[in-house]
C-alpha cells in the first residue's frame, strides 16, 4: 500500500455516510443474541466464524451467548468483478467434525447470498444436522441468487458499498465499530 493509497482510504473514511452508529450496532447484536439463544441454547451449537468479514460479529455474539457452544472458522473469498465472478475460493474449511452438529454460520453481510449458500451446502455435505446462519447486515435489493435467507439478521443497509463492523473497504476499515456507506456510491 502506497501513501497515496492510504490517503485514499482515509478520504473514503472521512467522506463516508454514517448508516448505523456503534450504539445501534450494539443494540442489534444484543437482539440477535437473544433470538439465537432462544433457538439454539439447548443444541450444543458450533459457531463458525466466516473469515474475514464475520470476525467482529462472531466475537460480539459469542460474548453474549451464555450457554455451551464451540467456536471454529471457515475462510472463503468471493472473486468479484473478474472473469471468475461469483466463484468462491476456499481458503480454510472448518476443522471440527460437523457430522450431526447444529451449526451457526456467522458472516458480515448477506448481499447476493452466494457466499452463505455455498457455505451451507458445504456444511450439509459434511454431515451437519442443522445449519443456521447469522449476518450483521442484509443489503436491500432484488438480486438475491439463492432461495436461502439468513435466519438471524441484525440490520439492513441500502444497495450501496458499505464498510465497518467486519466489512472492508479494500481490506481496510473492517475495525470500525459503526457501519458507513461510501460517499457517492
Ligand atoms: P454475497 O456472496 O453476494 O452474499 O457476498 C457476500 C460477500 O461479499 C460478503 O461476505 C462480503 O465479503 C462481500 N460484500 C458484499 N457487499 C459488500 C459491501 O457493501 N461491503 C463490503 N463487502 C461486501
Ligand atoms: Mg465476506
Amino acid at each position: 500500500m502506497s501513501q497515496a493509497d492510504l490517503s485514499e482510504i482515509q478520504r473514503v473514511r472521512d467522506e463516508a455516510e454514517l448508516l448505523h452508529d456503534a450504539e445501534s450496532v450494539a443494540r442489534a447484536v444484543d437482539d440477535m443474541a437473544r433470538r439465537i439463544a432462544l433457538e439454539l441454547a439447548h443444541s450444543n451449537p458450533l459457531l463458525i466464524c466466516v473469515l474475514n468479514g464475520g470476525l467482529l460479529l462472531s466475537a460480539w455474539l459469542a460474548t453474549r451467548l451464555d450457554f455451551p457452544l464451540q467456536l471454529d472458522y471457515a475462510h472463503v473469498s468471493r472473486y468479484r468483478g473478474t472473469t471468475r465472478g461469483g466463484e468462491l475460493e476456499w481458503i480454510a474449511h472448518p476443522r471440527m467434525p460437523l457430522k450431526d452438529r447444529t451449526l451457526l454460520l456467522v458472516d458480515d453481510i448477506f448481499d447476493e447470498g452466494v457466499t452463505l449458500a455455498s457455505l451451507v451446502d458445504d456444511c450439509r455435505a459434511r454431515g451437519a444436522r442443522e445449519v443456521r446462519t447469522a449476518v450483521l447486515v442484509r443489503k436491500q435489493h432484488e438480486r438475491v441468487a439463492t432461495p436461502l435467507r439468513p435466519d438471524f439478521v441484525g440490520l439492513t443497509v441500502p444497495d450501496r458499498y458499505v464498510f465497518g463492523c467486519g466489512l472492508d473497504y479494500r481490506n481496510y476499515l473492517r475495525n470500525l465499530p459503526a457501519i458507513y456507506a461510501v460517499s457517492g456510491n
